[in-house]
């Protein structure tokens, strides 16, 4: 229903998670300071309000999804079609272990209570660097307490993926972990 959505209790998930995590994930963009010519990625977008709100923010740039779930493709695809039938944005179904895009694509990317899912999160992260700038690429994964995921262990992770300047960031609502990729 929440972690890997599928069916009708995965469309209603959905519908719960946008109400439930929209202010948190707000809040993790907040963190990237998103510009309007930025190509910006984020993985397991769910429903889709993360998306909706990167897509104002980088106007005249460019945003990409990756989701595991094909209901949350569908259900994300509605909630922005303008922007997906204008070309800003592309939501794709797929996996964060194999990102169907080239090396050094994206200025800033983020996940939200995802990388907790992930069958295995040190290649999602080392997938999702590769995919980035290398000068001044921009990560952030936050976490609410729902997720369950702990920030034991977070820094030396990312880190052994290759991103520097890791530093976690409680927020009122969760916790972010940001890093670059340099
Ligand atoms: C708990 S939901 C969070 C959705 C949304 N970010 C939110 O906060 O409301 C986790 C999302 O990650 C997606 N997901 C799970 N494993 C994934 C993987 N390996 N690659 C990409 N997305 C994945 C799921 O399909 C689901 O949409």
């Amino acid at each position: 229903m929440f972690g890997r959505p599928k069916g009708m209790l995965g469309r209603f998930g959905g519908i719960i998670m946008a109400r439930m995590n929209k202010e948190f994930t707000y809040s993790v963009i907040d963190l990237l300071d998103i510009e309007p010519n930025d190509r910006v990625l984020e993985i397991g977008f769910g429903s889709g309000v993360g998306i909706h709100r990167l897509a104002q923010l980088a106007l005249t740039g460019y945003i990409a999804g990756i989701d595991y779930s094909k209901e949350m493709v569908e259900q994300a695809t509605a909630r922005n079609l303008k922007k997906v039938e204008a070309g800003l944005v592309d939501l794709r179904q797929g996996s964060v272990e194999s990102l169907p895009f080239e090396n050094n694509t994206f200025d800033k990317a983020l996940a939200v209570n995802s990388m907790q899912v992930w069958s295995d999160a040190s290649i999602g992260l080392r997938e999702m660097r590769r995919v980035m700038k290398k000068v001044d690429g921009r990560i952030a994964l936050g976490f609410t307490p729902y997720s369950g995921q702990s920030s034991n262990g977070l820094i030396q992770m990312f880190t052994n993926a290759g991103f520097t300047e890791v530093q976690l960031v409680e927020t009122e609502r969760g916790f972010c972990a940001l890093a670059i990729a340099s």
